[in-house]
């Protein structure tokens, strides 16, 4: 299957400058870029400013709506899209932009569980809503993106978490959230929770969502949303191999970069290193 690379240089659900400029400072380390990517412009919308607890929701809709309808399209001509973002609120778009076309499961590695909703959300930031609203619960401006077509829980892992807010551990305990923490992968060693997450995961194709903050922010400072510990890019390397080797891969994210908190470059090399993995594939 041919990869099908897209840039979303959008920020608005992380509500801090630095994710939307992730693209221009790839292409700045990786110039053969420009001639592969297709980028997409961020819709800017109008806001309630005053509504902290569902910031920027209007951009993030009608932006996430573009990036739908694109993967949508792509998907169903046969390609692989690979979204870089931008922050996670993108894979609104991206992920409902599969369920459209497949069948797929979904793995979500993050330091996070992104499984906020408005009311239980500390931040008002979107891009720590966007699992729970593709699983069809949150602001119905979030969740009718995908149609009536939610992931099911038995469909998500979450690989990796290692923050989790009290109001993300109630949604996984009742809506039976498949999750395989950091501490976890700790103590079993990576290669027995990749075989986990095969057993956990019982689907034929697979979209994986890739949040930079599931790398210890020693490797990959350049995030929004830091937390400490996590893995090392090797690792990473290894639960991609493994998830191409056990699954047919619909379509990647890459989300989360941002530039203005990394250091010497050193997470922008990072998503080029994985950039030319996935090429390489
Ligand atoms: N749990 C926190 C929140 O909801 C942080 C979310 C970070 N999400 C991300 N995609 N980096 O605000
Ligand atoms: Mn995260
Ligand atoms: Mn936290
Ligand atoms: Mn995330």
């Amino acid at each position: 299957m041919q990869n099908f690379i897209l840039g979303v240089p959008f920020n608005l659900g992380a509500a801090v400058t630095g994710p939307e400029f992730a693209i221009d400072y790839l292409f700045g380390e990786y110039p053969e870029l420009k001639n592969t990517i297709e980028v997409i412009n961020p819709l800017r919308e109008e806001e309630d400013l005053l509504d902290i607890k569902r910031k920027f929701i209007n951009s993030v809709t009608a932006t996430g709506k573009v990036v739908s309808q694109r993967v949508r399209e792509l998907v169903s001509d046969g390609y692989r899209p690979i979204v870089i973002g931008g922050d996670h609120s993108i894979s609104l778009g991206s992920v409902s932009g599969v369920l459209a076309e497949k069948d797929a499961g979904v793995i979500w590695i993050d330091a996070h569980g992104d499984l906020n909703t408005t009311e239980t959300s500390p931040s008002g930031n979107i891009h720590g809503m966007v699992l729970a609203a593709l699983m069809g619960h949150g602001d119905t401006k979030l969740t009718r993106l995908n149609k009536g077509k939610f992931l099911k829980p038995e469909k998500v892992l979450l690989f990796g978490a290692r923050d989790l807010d009290p109001g993300e551990q109630k949604f996984i305990e009742a809506n039976n959230v498949n999750v395989i923490t950091y501490n976890e992968i700790r103590e079993q060693g990576l290669e027995a929770s990749l075989e986990k997450a095969r057993e956990i995961l019982q689907v034929e194709e697979l979209h994986i969502s890739f949040d930079l903050d599931s790398v210890d922010p020693q490797y990959s400072p350049g995030v929004s949303v830091p937390v400490e510990g996590g893995f090392n890019k090797e690792e990473i390397l290894e639960i991609f191999s493994a998830l191409f080797e056990y699954y047919k891969i619909t379509s990647v994210d890459l989300m989360e970069l941002n530039p203005l908190t990394d250091k010497d470059g050193i997470s922008v090399d990072f998503a080029k290193e994985l950039i030319d993995f996935l090429n390489g594939i």
